[in-house]
C-alpha cells in the first residue's frame, strides 16, 4: 500500500493493462468480423452434435481387436486397472466437449486450472506404461517364416523395423500406430452393433423382415458364415440405415485448413482446426426423404455406399483420412449381427415397452448410448 502511495503511477498500470487487452481483442475480432467466416467461434468453423461415449463397450469385440492388433487379450495392464477402464479414459478424453482450449486457444490456461492438462498426461503416461508392455511382451517373430498370414499387426511393425535398415518406423511410432488403430477400431465397432441391435428392437417390422432373410439363407446351418453376408441384401441395408441415423463418429476426426480457402461463401483461414458434422448431413432433409424414420429400404437399390465417395453418407469418412478400417469393420459387425439374429429373438426386459427404450446418444469423439442397452435374448428354436 505504501508503494502505491508513493507511486501513483501504479494506480494506473492495472486498469491500463486491462484496457489494453480489451482494445487488443476487440480489434483483433474486428479484424476477423470483415471476413465471412461462419457462425461459430473462429477456430471451430463447424460445430456439430456433441456426443460421447458411455461405459460399456462389448467385450467380445473387443476381444477380437485386441487379438488381431496385439497378438493376445490384455486383462489387467497398469497398476491392477483394467485396459477397458484405461481406453474408456482415454476416448472419453478425446471427446470435443471438455476442453476449453480447443474452441478458444486464448483460453488454454483454463485447461491447467480445471485439471484436464493434467489428467490428459495422467491417461497418456498409463497408456504409453500399457503399449511399452505390450511391445515387451511380444514374443519375438524372425524365428517365425509364416509369411504375414499368422501374424497380428505388432508382430508386423516389429518385424519391418528389424528387417528393413532404413525403415523411420521406430519404438514410439509403433506404440502411435498400435494406439491410432486400436482407439478407432474398437469403440467405434462395438457401438455400431450396439446402436444397430437398438434401432432394430425399436422397429420390429424391420427387425421380422431381417431375421427372415438370414433365417431363409441360413436355413439348417448352425451358424452364418461370411460367404454367406453376399446374399444378404436386407442385412446390408439395415447396417447402412443404422450407421446414417445412428452415427458412430459424428464429427469424424478434426482437420486443419493449410491454406486459407474459401468454403460455400466462408472464409477458412489457415491453421484452423475444422469439424465436420457428418451426423447432421445424414439427417438433412434435403438431402434425405424423411431422415428422422428407421426405414432401411432407402438403401435397398441405392447406390449410395458406405466408402466416401457420396458425401452425404460419411459414417467412415472421407479422403486421405477416412477410415482404413472399413472392410475389418463391415465383415465383423455384419457376421455378428446376421448370427445374432439368426440365433436369438429380442425382446425388453421387465415388461418394458418400445417407447420406453431411450434413442439418445452422449457427447464424446463417439456417439455411445446414454443408456446401456438392456434386452432378453431368446434362442430361436
Ligand atoms: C463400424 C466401425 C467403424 C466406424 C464407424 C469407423 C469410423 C471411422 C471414422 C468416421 C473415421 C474418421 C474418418 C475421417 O475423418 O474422414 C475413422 C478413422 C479411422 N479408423 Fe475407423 N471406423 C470403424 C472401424 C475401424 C476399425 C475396425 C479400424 C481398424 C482395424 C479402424 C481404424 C481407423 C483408423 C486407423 C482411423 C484413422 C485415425 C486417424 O486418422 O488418426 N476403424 N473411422
Amino acid at each position: 500500500m505504501k508503494m502505491l502511495e508513493q507511486s501513483p503511477l501504479y494506480l494506473y498500470f492495472c486498469p491500463l493493462s486491462l484496457i489494453t487487452i480489451f482494445l487488443y481483442k476487440w480489434l483483433t475480432l474486428r479484424k476477423a468480423a470483415v471476413k465471412n467466416l461462419p457462425p461459430s467461434p473462429p477456430k471451430v468453423p463447424i460445430i456439430g452434435n456433441l456426443h460421447q461415449i458411455g461405459p460399456d463397450p462389448h467385450v467380445s469385440l473387443r476381444d477380437l481387436a485386441q487379438k488381431v492388433a496385439l497378438g493376445r487379450k490384455y486383462y489387467s495392464v497398469y497398476k491392477g486397472k483394467s485396459y477397458k477402464i484405461l481406453f474408456d479414459e482415454l476416448m472419453k478424453m478425446l471427446g470435443y466437449s471438455r476442453s476449453i482450449g480447443d474452441f478458444f486457444p486464448w483460453l488454454g490456461w483454463v485447461d491447467w486450472l480445471s485439471g484436464l492438462n493434467g489428467k490428459v498426461e495422467k491417461a497418456a503416461n498409463e497408456i504409453d506404461t500399457f503399449l511399452e508392455g505390450v511391445l515387451r511382451d511380444h514374443p519375438s517373430t524372425t524365428a517365425s517364416n509364416n509369411g504375414c498370414a499368422n501374424k497380428d499387426f505388432v508382430s508386423i511393425l516389429l518385424e519391418i523395423q528389424k528387417t528393413d535398415a532404413g525403415s523411420s518406423i521406430d519404438r514410439e511410432c509403433i506404440k502411435a500406430i498400435i494406439l491410432d488403430i486400436f482407439a478407432a477400431g474398437t469403440e467405434t465397432t462395438s457401438t455400431t452393433l450396439e446402436w444397430i441391435i437398438a434401432a432394430l428392437i425399436k422397429s420390429p417390422q424391420v427387425m421380422f423382415k431381417l431375421q427372415n432373410e438370414v433365417r431363409e439363407i441360413g436355413k439348417g446351418k448352425s451358424k452364418i458364415l461370411e460367404g454367406d453376408l453376399v446374399k444378404m441384401n436386407y442385412l446390408k441395408a439395415v447396417m447402412k440405415e443404422s450407421m446414417r441415423l445412428y452415427f458412430t463418429a459424428p464429427l469424424l476426426i478434426p482437420r486443419e485448413a493449410r491454406q486459407d480457402v474459401k468454403l460455400m461463401g466462408y472464409d477458412i483461414r489457415s491453421g484452423t482446426q475444422v469439424l465436420i458434422n457428418a451426423w447432421a448431413i445424414a439427417r438433412d432433409p434435403s438431402l434425405w426423404d424423411k431422415p428422422e424414420e428407421f426405414r432401411p429400404e432407402r438403401f435397398l437399390n441405392s447406390p449410395i455406399d458406405y466408402k466416401g465417395l457420396h458425401y452425404e453418407y460419411l459414417p467412415f469418412g472421407s479422403g486421405r483420412r477416412g477410415c482404413p478400417g472399413i472392410q475389418f469393420a463391415m465383415a465383423v459387425n455384419e457376421l455378428a449381427l446376421a448370427n445374432v439374429v439368426h440365433k436369438f429373438d429380442f425382446e425388453l426386459p421387465d415388461g418394458e415397452i418400445l417407447e420406453d427404450l431411450d434413442m439418445t446418444g452422449v457427447s464424446g469423439i463417439t456417439l455411445r448410448r446414454k443408456s446401456p442397452l438392456l434386452v432378453v435374448a431368446r434362442p430361436h428354436v
